[in-house]
């Protein structure tokens, strides 16, 4: 079953052709970032506009890429949410359109859901991407961390059909505090991958900044203090931002990274401890800092747990994801074609997220 997969939740236009939930045949993804660059962060109306004028050439190049026609896909899946509603109107416009007009199912995919799946997916040629330390690939239930620019929750996957939020940022997403701070400390957006670069020559224990909820048995998290911790930091420097040495810079981005990924592995390997499960899976933007998929790997390991790294380039918003699990939506004949159902499926979207 060839599944064509449409994403356009935040600022990214993506279109992907999957076969059988797994096999990537394209994966064409469509950057706004130098478009948003100069405001620091993703402006909705411009999202929108650019998906518009992106939607159909990128939805193009995957289908040449997997040497298809239109005509060839057996269904369509679509993110319905959670995301920007103007930006997610355009892919599901486009979904719908495509859907009525060649007659093939239409499947909505929840994009929280589809980042922690997107482990499963496997290159044209059949090969696994790399994962955990035993190359097998997670077996449910499994505990996942899907962590980004919009969200930072830990889920009990239990099946492509069940996954249960158990953990949630009670603020900020850590992806937002590491742009916010890499905003702060003029580093280019995106900041979490300015972040992660300039920390590699930085001291992670230089300053010392605050652990939010760590050893409180919550699962869920809060990074606007840790914000804060760092703005105030700078203040104290009484130096402009613009001055500061590089050093300094790399040392505070090394800093505030090492408390970020803290926090994320010690609620992450919490989770997994409480609902004795082995196998944890980290996915979203976030998931493809370095720092993390080193410390993750090292705290899951001592208690003999397995991590598995979704590959770098599944982790950033992409539409294979989606259609890969938008064929297990089609498989169980969760799929849509009429308003009122995409709209319930817009809510369960919301509710879940
Ligand atoms: O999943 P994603 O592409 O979009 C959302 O759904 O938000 O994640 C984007 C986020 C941004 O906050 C970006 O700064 C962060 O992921 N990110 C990183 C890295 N690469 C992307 N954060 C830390 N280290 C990275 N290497
Ligand atoms: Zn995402």
């Amino acid at each position: 079953m060839l599944i064509l997969g449409i994403e356009t939740s935040c600022d990214d236009t993506a279109s992907a052709v999957v076969r059988d939930g797994r096999e990537i045949l394209s994966n064409v993804v469509n950057s706004q970032v130098e478009v948003h660059a100069k405001y620091g962060g993703v402006v909705p109306e411009l999202a929108s506009r650019n998906h518009l004028m992106n939607m159909n050439p990128v939805m193009e190049s995957a289908l040449e890429n997997a040497g298809i026609l239109l005509g060839d896909i057996d269904g369509i899946a679509v993110t319905v949410g959670p995301g920007l509603i103007g930006s997610l109107l355009v892919g599901l416009q486009t979904a719908k359109g495509i859907a009525y007009s060649l007659g093939k199912p239409l499947a909505g995919v929840n994009h929280i859901h589809a980042h922690v799946t997107a482990i499963f997916a496997c290159d044209a040629a059949g090969n696994d991407f790399a994962r955990g330390a035993s190359g097998r690939a997670p077996r449910f239930p499994y505990i996942a961390l899907a962590v980004s620019g919009g969200h930072t929750s830990l889920y009990r996957v239990n099946s492509f059909d069940s996954m249960i939020r158990i953990g949630k940022t009670l603020d900020d997403a850590a992806g937002e505090a590491l742009d916010k701070v890499a905003n702060l400390l003029n580093l280019p957006y995106p900041g979490g991958v300015s972040i992660d670069r300039i920390s590699q020559n930085g001291r992670a224990d230089a300053v010392k900044f605050p652990r939010a909820l760590i050893g409180s048995g919550a699962l869920d998290f809060s990074f606007s203090g840790l914000k804060t911790a760092a703005r105030n930091f700078l203040l104290g420097l009484d130096v402009k931002n613009a001055g500061l040495k590089p050093d300094t810079v790399a040392d505070i981005a090394a800093s505030f990274q090492e408390a970020v990924v803290d926090v994320l592995v010690e609620k992450t390997v919490a989770a997994a401890e409480r609902e004795n499960i082995e196998d944890i899976v980290i996915a979203g933007g976030v998931a493809s800092n370095s720092r993390l998929r080193e410390k993750m790997p090292e705290a899951a390991g001592s208690r003999r747990m397995e991590v598995h790294l979704t590959p770098l380039k599944l982790c950033t918003d992409n539409a294979a994801m989606v259609a890969a699990l938008g064929y297990y939506r089609l498989k169980a004949s969760d799929f849509v074609f009429d308003m009122d159902k995409v709209i319930s499926m817009d809510a369960r979207a919301e509710s879940n997220d």
